[in-house]
Formats: C-alpha cells, sequence, structure tokens
C-alpha cells in the first residue's frame, strides 16, 4: 500500500474504535447555585461516602464549601481532597486513589477543571480494582472492567467538556504527559453552575468558549458516520458559543449566556467522545506543546487556517451548520454557505480581540512541528489526510495570521 493511503487508512480506525467504546451518559442538572443539590443527588442515589476532588485554587476560594454543605446536610460522609494542581502526577494520583479507599468512598464527586476531573477519572477507575496498579490506568486504553467509581461532575470552566469525556490527560511515573481513554467510565451525574465561572477573567472564558466551539466543529467535520442526535448536538455547541461569546464579551456577568456556554462545552465534550477533534487539536496540540502556550489560545490561532484548508472536503457539513446556526439559508449554495461560516469563526475571533498572528512559530521548528502533527492526527478521523507540504503551507498561514 502506498505510504499515503495508508496513513489515510489508519486515520479510519479511531472513528471505528469510537464506535465500540461505551460512553457515559450521565443526568445533567444545570443552573446558577446548582452545585448546592449534589448532596440530594447522592442521597437519591443510595451514595453514603464522597470523596470531594478539587484544587487548591477552588478550595482557597471556598468554592467547594456550598458542596460540603449540601452533602453534610443530606447525611453524607464526605473527605475533601484537593491536591490536584494543572499537571497530576502519579505520586498526587496515587494519594487521591488512597484517600478513596480510605474513606470508603462510592462515589467520586469532582469539581475543577479538566485536570481535576481527568484526576477523577483514574481516581475513580483505581479505586474500585484496588488489586491492580496505578499504572494499569495510564495505558493509552484502560480498561475498567466492571466499570468505576461512580462521578459527579462539577466543572468550573466552560471549555473542555472533561465532565463527560472518557479521556483524561495526566503524567505518567516518568513524567511524561499522557492521555488515556477510561473504557468502562462511569460518569453518572454533571452539574453545570454557571456560579463556578460567572466571575471568569475574559481571557480565560476566551480561550475556553473558542475550546469548546473548535470541539463541536471539528466533531462536524470528522469523517465517523455520527448519529443524527450527535451531529445536532455538534450544531448546538457551535451555534451557542456564537451567540454567547459576544454576549459575554459586553456583560461577562450575564448569568444565561454563562450557562449556555457551560451546556455548550458540554456537548463539545459529547463531540470528543463520539466524532473525535481533528486536525485543528493536532496543530494546537503541537504548537502549543512546544512553545508552552495555553491550549485555548493554540486553538484560536489555528481554527480558521485549519477549517478553511478543509472546506472543499466539508461544503455539506458546514453549510449545514451555517443555516444551522442561522448564518445562511437552506437555498444557498453549500460553497457560499461554508463560505460564510468560516467568515462567521474569523469575526468571532476579531470580536474577541486575539492576536491574530503566532508570531513565536519559527521556520526552524517546522519539521518537528510536522512530525508531531502528523503523529498526533492518527488519534482522529479527520474527512482527509494533508500532507506535508500542506500541513507547512498551514503552519506559514498561522504565523501570518488568520
Ligand atoms: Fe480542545
Amino acid at each position: 500500500m502506498p505510504f499515503y493511503l495508508g496513513r489515510k487508512a489508519i486515520r479510519k480506525v479511531p472513528g471505528t474504535v469510537i464506535k465500540a467504546a461505551p460512553i457515559p451518559k450521565p443526568e445533567i442538572t444545570e443552573g446558577f447555585g446548582t452545585r448546592e443539590r449534589v448532596g440530594q443527588l447522592c442521597a437519591e442515589a443510595g451514595f453514603e461516602s464522597v470523596l470531594l476532588l478539587t484544587d487548591e485554587t477552588l478550595f482557597s476560594l471556598g468554592l467547594h464549601e456550598k458542596v460540603a454543605a449540601s452533602l453534610e446536610a443530606n447525611g453524607i460522609r464526605y473527605t475533601i481532597f484537593h491536591a490536584i494542581h494543572s499537571e497530576p502526577t502519579t505520586d498526587i494520583l496515587e494519594a487521591g486513589r488512597e484517600a478513596a479507599m480510605d474513606c470508603e468512598a462510592d462515589c467520586i464527586v469532582a469539581l475543577g477543571g479538566g485536570s481535576v476531573m481527568d484526576s477523577g477519572k483514574i481516581i475513580a477507575a483505581s479505586a474500585k480494582h484496588d488489586l491492580l496498579p496505578l499504572s494499569h490506568y495510564l495505558h493509552k486504553f484502560a480498561i475498567a472492567e466492571g466499570g468505576t467509581l461512580p462521578m459527579i461532575n462539577i466543572p468550573s470552566t466552560a471549555g473542555t467538556g472533561a465532565e463527560c469525556t472518557v479521556g483524561a490527560v495526566v503524567m505518567n511515573s516518568r513524567g511524561v504527559k499522557c492521555s488515556t481513554v477510561v473504557i468502562g467510565l462511569d460518569v453518572a451525574h454533571v452539574i453545570l453552575d454557571s456560579e463556578l465561572i460567572v466571575n471568569a477573567p475574559r481571557e480565560v472564558t476566551v480561550w475556553c468558549a473558542v475550546d469548546a466551539l473548535s470541539h463541536g466543529l471539528e466533531g462536524l467535520l470528522a469523517d465517523v458516520g455520527s448519529s443524527e442526535e450527535d451531529i445536532f448536538r455538534s450544531r448546538e455547541c457551535v451555534r451557542l458559543i456564537l451567540e454567547n461569546l459576544p454576549v459575554l464579551l459586553e456583560d461577562p456577568h450575564n448569568v444565561e449566556a454563562r450557562q449556555a456556554t457551560l451546556r455548550a462545552a458540554n456537548y463539545g465534550g459529547n463531540a470528543i467522545n463520539t466524532q473525535l477533534a481533528g486536525y485543528v487539536h493536532a496543530f494546537a496540540h503541537a504548537i502549543g506543546g512546544l512553545y508552552h502556550i495555553p491550549h485555548g489560545k493554540a486553538i484560536a490561532w489555528c481554527l480558521v487556517p485549519v477549517v478553511a484548508a478543509q472546506e472543499s472536503w466539508c461544503y455539506e457539513e458546514l453549510s449545514a451548520l451555517a443555516v444551522h446556526c442561522g448564518e445562511a439559508e437552506e437555498g444557498d449554495s453549500p460553497e457560499e454557505a461554508a463560505d460564510r461560516m468560516i467568515a462567521v469563526l474569523r469575526e468571532l475571533l476579531e470580536k474577541c480581540g486575539l492576536e491574530k498572528r503566532c508570531e513565536l512559530l519559527k521556520k526552524e521548528d517546522y519539521g518537528r512541528l510536522i512530525g508531531r502533527i502528523d503523529a498526533d492526527s492518527v488519534n482522529y478521523s479527520p474527512s482527509r489526510t494533508f500532507s506535508d507540504s500542506e500541513v507547512r503551507m498551514l503552519l506559514d498561514q498561522i504565523r501570518r495570521g488568520y
């Protein structure tokens, strides 16, 4: 098989694998202050002892207090573990696992961003199967036979969708970031509480929202044979961000708009589970990793050039999205509607006032970046495969600005 066709065939594999993997279908509770319902939810589910996971920042701000009070009011025993930070090491995960076993937790409540929830997934799996070493859950696919401890996830950002995704990014014992898919993850409930994000700084709000939007958009461009329901959720993810991020730029404390971005991020998480990400993420991971750029910021640089480069293979998906978002009419030509969709993305990023050019990108790094982009892209099932020269041209475009 020629090399190019071989690469194309490999990219069909992830889309096939996700069809077979079980994904959590949590109940969702939404609304300002709704984390106060966690105790009642635990009581209704019959949980008796909870490990409440959070990070130092949220703990020092006291954002866990309403959760703790709610557990107490409903007679649920709980232990707080707040040592999680942005890059959780195996030592921290081991300590979390021990804390869960010491308190005989029958539920993990994770309150925080992606790293808290991702740590929670590993702890929920490893604490249930205490005869297996933690390293068992740090392989690319971590099979938790018989499931994990049930989780109740309360995201404190509206971006990653990690509250429902089966993937987790943590550090392995060599201190290297690794991503793992927890097969059998049990997320019983997700609480989308806008009180946790209503004071988020502008930059964080924008990066998280753009990341969420990219999950829905890349899901729609993936060649995975999505269901109608998943297509609808991914389109809604994009529409909700297009509609509500501009509102938040003007009125950051708008609770309805904050709540809508949480819903969008959750739909984006569904897209990652059922449709996977794509080349925007492959570029952003490579650039972000090499130059230590926050994920959402790297996504914002890559989004328009990388989506535009796929346009001619994805007219149908982009034009249908434009119609769904009210940016095009049913009768418009697919090419016009797809053009409009890309223009709308560009306008949104311009409104956010982000730097357009990624000046950090250096030509001498292109070789390494191309290798990393190619390696990362095999985790997805994009509609087409870029050649090395196309990747090089796209890096030039990202450097020059969208
Ligand atoms: Fe992302």
